[in-house]
């Protein structure tokens, strides 16, 4: 049975795998990668170079179909539809926005026409596809700019132009890839204001990929990808208005005033109890690859093996024994169990 966050989901992602082959050579961009993004969601996805963001945003529009794994938008299998309606969902149902506005904008169309072309493409023309298009302009705070070329326009309009192509055929879900990655930062606040609105006021649920460390003060919450695998997940938590709240937890409502929204990263688990810990908690403690995990009062304690050597060293002295049936009087050893289970 679905519990009721997974009910609430707009995006699933379950185990997903895209596997590149160049020359022979292959490249794992996602590996076993969950993540879930609920309707009317604003979530930022950062991650190191070569982590795997694009590749995952590729697969949420319908670009890249994943290797393995399941990938639903809006109760949508992707993996299930077929040409003609992969083609609609890239066309309607997901708005794009990339980094660089040569990819985004054709250079020789007005900022209107611009817009138009993904309306026209899906039908739409004439004076319904104009108003829109005008609409839309003004939507992300242009409206004198409606006959301007790319070239006529600065970085941060022509990503707000962007925006507003991406959202021409009123898609459900917008995938921005660094779409601040060439602006300033007094531009790329300008960006990610506009998506925030669009977000509130239109419930539109936005990804958005990022360099940028500051983007947990622009979304809900922050996912990181590590190794084509999502690895931990920020939230923001809120200052805490609720007396009721504020009484359980023993805080003033002084406290509770002076205490600004702050962010809070928690590790991913995932769907089969794995864990990604930190590079720099596991040099800091000396983990190798075997650990050692307790269940005290306060939760699961994970501490590096001790004894690795003989630990390995006894158990493989205890293999033997079971082979040879000579466990301390067990009834039979391990090989007798094999032969009688034929
Ligand atoms: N079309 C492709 N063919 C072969 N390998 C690819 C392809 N696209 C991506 N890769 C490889 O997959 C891995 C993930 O790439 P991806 O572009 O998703 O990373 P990213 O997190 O977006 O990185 P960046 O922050 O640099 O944009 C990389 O190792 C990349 O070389
Ligand atoms: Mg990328």
């Amino acid at each position: 049975m679905q519990n009721k966050q997974e009910l609430n989901a707009f995006v699933i992602c379950d185990d997903l795998y895209k596997i590149f082959k160049v020359a022979e050579i292959e490249v794992m961009a996602l590996q076993g990668l969950d993540l879930t993004v609920r309707r009317g969601e604003l979530v930022g996805v950062v991650g190191a170079s070569g982590s795997g963001k694009t590749t995952l945003m590729n697969v949420l529009g319908g670009l890249t179909l994943p290797s393995a794994g399941q990938v639903i938008v809006d109760g949508k299998n992707l993996l299930k539809l077929s040409t003609r309606e992969l083609t609609t969902y890239r066309q309607i149902e997901v708005g794009f926005v990339w980094q660089q506005g040569s990819r985004n904008l054709i250079p020789y169309l007005s900022a209107l026409d611009n817009i138009k072309l993904p309306m026209t493409l899906a039908g739409i023309t004439g004076p319904q596809a104009d108003a829109r298009a005008r609409e839309l302009m003004d939507k992300v705070d242009l409206p004198q700019r409606y006959d301007h070329r790319p070239i006529q326009l600065s970085g941060g309009e022509q990503q707000r132009v962007a925006i507003a192509v991406a959202l021409a055929n009123e898609p459900k879900l917008l995938l921005a890839d660094e779409p601040t990655g060439e602006l300033d930062s007094t531009t790329s606040d300008q960006v990610y204001d506009l998506l925030q609105r669009l977000n509130r006021e239109d419930g539109l649920t936005i990804c958005i990929v990022s360099h940028d460390p500051t983007i947990a003060q622009h979304v809900e919450r922050v996912v990181q990808i590590r190794d084509g695998k999502l690895a931990s997940e920020t939230v923001r938590r809120r200052p805490l208005t609720d007396a009721s709240v504020r009484e359980a937890r023993g805080i003033s409502a002084d406290d509770a005033e002076s205490w600004e929204d702050h962010f809070e990263e928690l590790i991913v688990l995932d769907s089969a109890g794995r864990l990604q810990i930190p590079k720099q908690f596991r040099e800091d403690l000396g983990f190798e690859n075997r650990v050692e995990m307790d269940v005290t009062e306060e939760g699961i304690l994970i501490r590096p093996a001790r004894n690795l050597e003989q630990t390995s060293s006894q158990a493989e002295i205890q293999i033997e024994r079971e082979i040879r049936g000579e466990d301390n009087g067990a009834p039979s050893g391990l090989l007798a169990r094999l032969r009688g289970r034929k």
